[in-house]
């Protein structure tokens, strides 16, 4: 006869032991990013920073499909020397690109001196409805003197609704800054709503910028203009975009902007260099099955790769990934951006202008359907007669267009990229996670605002993510993806 203690007994230890299986033998999952941008890289960085000593160590399979890692971020090159094409700017409170070029030994771009002082003139398609002055840009002792007339000038034209505008940035920026606060103490979050909403960013996602700015009591002409040509050149579209990729883009105007020296392609480089990556270059993943234990990754040129975790680091709008199950994902148009790089010489006469010296060094756009460009920039000045530009468009720009822009055209390269989400208020954002397992999406945050940094504060709550619900406890799985998972209108299947 058994003595009931005996049965409890055997019974807890047997538990006891499936319990010690549970959190120390889980073998090492593989884990596949898709993408080798700042998302991808820095999902690859945090896992590395993440992971606990204790556990087996991961195994990190990268899938590329570039020759090169950076994704949007990469540099052209226009006679011998090298621009940024895609991302090319960050602010002084980026803390995460910060820390990696730190970590990674990376230099700063000093301010290029030979694209002397950088004027502005706001062009509205017949003439500079506002221009600040170039005097004395090449004499140090000026450079000040210019800024304050400069300042002067915006005032007279803006008032009091510039401040307005600086403090309503500021605002955002500050609230962004919890992102940086200690991983103890911050949350793990399975979607984009549930982490702006932590931060007291969601609001801002669901109205215009327009009208948010309003609301603020900003005056009708500085949005008109100035606010205008900051969203037209940094995501080239309105003032009717969602209000936080607004704010962020006009964060992204200020002073103390900066860029690491050689492309800022370089922190998704080295991360991918330290972070003991496995990297595929000229891979592209065509489609992803869930087959129970595993994930199976299949590329275009035949390869499989078999992973317990599987991260997309790309948008997954316009791509060609076929899911196995299908999947849902909140429906985004991309907005596609013509970056064109010209050497040459621009004609003043296409501005109603005499002198190549005339024509601001920045000419930005107002909202007009007619407007072939959103803005035109000096990147580079080697003589008076010699200079490199970036243009940036909705539509390609023709020869023809260009021929009448500019007087010489020694170079011409044109990019166009799917830059960014077509951002609208109320933004439907997908989850971070895109089935009930381990299958991740980190620019499922896009929608907030795109950005490196941006992408990279969605790839440290997503490496949080995937290393809690694999190695922690499985009571964070919820039942919301299960079973014949509702849609709506704004959602597609993948
Ligand atoms: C013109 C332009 C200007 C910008 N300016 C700025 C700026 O000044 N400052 C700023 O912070 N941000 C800027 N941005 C935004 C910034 O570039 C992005 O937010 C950021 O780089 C996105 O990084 P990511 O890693 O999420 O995506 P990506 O950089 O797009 O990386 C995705 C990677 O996945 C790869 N890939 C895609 N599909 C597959 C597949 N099926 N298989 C394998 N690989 C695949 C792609 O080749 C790519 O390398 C700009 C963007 C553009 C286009
Ligand atoms: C940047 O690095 C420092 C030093 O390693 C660290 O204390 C800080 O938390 C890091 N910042 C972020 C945003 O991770
Ligand atoms: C966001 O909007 C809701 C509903 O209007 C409001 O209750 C909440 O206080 C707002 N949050 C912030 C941070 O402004
Ligand atoms: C990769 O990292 C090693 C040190 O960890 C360094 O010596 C090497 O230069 C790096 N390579 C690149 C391409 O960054
Ligand atoms: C992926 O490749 C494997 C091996 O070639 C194949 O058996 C499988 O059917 C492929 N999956 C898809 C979805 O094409």
């Amino acid at each position: 006869m058994t003595h009931p203690m005996a049965i409890i007994f055997v019974l807890l230890t047997f538990l006891a032991i499936c319990q010690a299986q549970d959190a120390t033998t889980l073998p090492a999952p593989t884990v596949c990013i898709i993408g080798s941008g700042i998302g991808g890289s820095s999902v690859a960085h945090f896992l590395r920073k993440y992971s606990p000593n204790s556990s087996p160590s991961i195994k990190i399979q990268m899938l590329e499909r570039n020759g090169l890692v950076g994704g949007r971020m990469a540099t052209v090159n226009v006679a011998g020397d090298t621009f940024e094409a895609g991302a090319s700017i960050l602010h002084p409170k980026n803390f995460h690109a910060l820390n990696y070029s730190k970590l990674l030994n990376l230099e700063f771009k000093e301010k290029d001196s030979s694209s002397g002082c950088s004027s502005l003139g706001i062009w509205d398609g017949k003439i500079f409805v506002f221009k600040t002055v170039k005097i004395g840009c090449d004499v140090p002792l000026f450079d000040k003197l210019v800024s304050l007339v400069n300042s002067l000038l915006l005032f007279i034209r803006y008032g009091f609704s510039l401040l307005k505008m600086d403090s309503f940035v500021e605002g955002t920026v500050n609230r962004f800054l919890k992102y940086y606060e200690e991983p103890a103490s911050r949350p793990i979050f399975e979607t984009p709503d549930e982490m702006l909403k932590w931060a007291g960013l969601y609001n801002l996602t669901t109205r215009t910028l327009h009208d948010e700015l309003v609301d603020f009591r900003l005056s009708p002409l500085l949005i008109k203009e100035l606010v205008t040509v900051i969203t037209r050149i940094n995501y080239g579209q309105s003032v009717y975009i969602s209000g936080l990729a607004g704010t962020v883009s006009l964060a992204g105007s200020g002073g103390g902007l900066w860029s690491i020296k050689g492309g800022n392609w370089k922190m998704a480089a080295g991360l991918i260099n330290q972070s003991d990556v496995a990297l595929h270059l000229h891979e592209e993943i065509e489609s992803i099955a869930d087959l129970g234990d595993f994930y199976e990754l299949n590329s275009t040129k035949g390869n499989s790769y078999a992973c317990e975790v599987a991260v997309v680091a790309t948008p997954l709008d316009e791509s060609n990934i076929q899911f196995i199950p299908q999947i849902s994902v909140s429906k985004r148009k991309i907005q596609h951006t013509h970056t064109t790089f010209v050497r040459g010489l621009l004609n003043p006469a296409y501005f109603g202008l005499s002198a190549v010296m005339e024509i601001p060094e920045l000419v930005g756009t107002v909202e007009d359907p007619d407007l072939p460009f959103s803005s035109i920039s000096v990147l580079k000045k080697y003589d008076e007669k010699d200079a490199t530009y970036k243009i940036f468009s909705r539509q390609p720009v023709s020869d023809t267009l260009l021929d009448s822009i500019f007087s010489v055209r020694k170079e011409t390269i044109r990019i166009d990229w799917p830059a960014y989400p077509h951002y609208h208020a109320p933004e439907v954002f997908t989850p971070f996670l895109l089935d009930d397992r381990h299958l991740y999406y980190v620019n499922a945050f896009e929608n907030a605002a795109s950005t490196m940094e941006t992408s990279a504060v969605a790839a440290e709550n997503v490496a949080r993510l995937i290393l809690s619900r694999y190695f922690g406890t499985k009571s964070m799985h919820s039942s919301k993806f299960s079973s014949g998972s509702h849609r709506e209108e704004s959602h597609v299947d993948l």
